[in-house]
């Protein structure tokens, strides 16, 4: 298991502890539960099963399809988002736990290190089909965002649970290399 993969289950667990909201039990014998999730800077309610996932939940109750699923199974990196600025599988984590904390999702980053990102992704063409790449971006921003200047080692080992399966490793080694120097000038 990767290193990024570790710190994102430890990090579900801490922040699982203690889920938002009220639950209630459906028609079809289902607990659901009523939440608020601020998504992108928006508060969004929704009712959903206590253990829908937060993908999910992005993609269905609230429209934002830019996060994919591809593994469901916390192994391909396809569903990062932002949690509290962490970066988190969000397949893994139900919505329930996403209440009440800040999600970013890659339709809504919008930090110094998230435009350098998008602007060297653009200007290196990283992308190839593109099903893996929203997730790439968001951990390669969340990366620039702990750790401004990178090395090759560092980018690795952050990007390791990122799957890509048209193979644009170079590339996007290449790309956050660029973005970190657009960063320091
Ligand atoms: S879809 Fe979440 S890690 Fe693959
Ligand atoms: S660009 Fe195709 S899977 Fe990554």
């Amino acid at each position: 298991m990767s290193s990024s993969l570790v710190t994102d289950l430890c990090y579900i667990q801490q922040v699982a502890a203690a889920p938002a909201g009220a639950s209630s039990e459906s028609t079809e014998g289902v607990s659901h539960m009523a939440i608020e999730l601020n998504v992108n800077g928006k508060v969004h309610s929704v009712d959903v099963p206590d253990d829908k996932p937060l993908l999910w939940v992005l993609r269905e109750d609230v429209g934002l399809t830019g996060t994919k699923y591809a593994c469901g199974i916390a192994q391909c990196g396809a569903c990062m988002v932002h949690l509290d600025g962490q970066p988190m599988l969000a397949c893994i984590v139900p919505a329930s736990v996403a209440a009440g904390r800040n999600v970013t999702t890659v339709e809504g980053v919008e930090s110094p290190a998230a435009m350098a990102i998008r602007s060297a992704w653009r200007e290196l063409d990283v992308v190839q089909c593109g099903y893996c790449q929203s997730g790439q971006m968001m951990r390669a921003t969340a990366l620039l965002e702990s750790n401004p200047s990178p090395t090759d080692d560092d980018i690795d080992n952050a990007m390791r649970g990122n799957l890509c399966r048209c193979a644009t490793y170079h590339r996007i080694r290449a790309a956050i290399h660029r973005a970190a120097d657009e960063l320091e000038a």
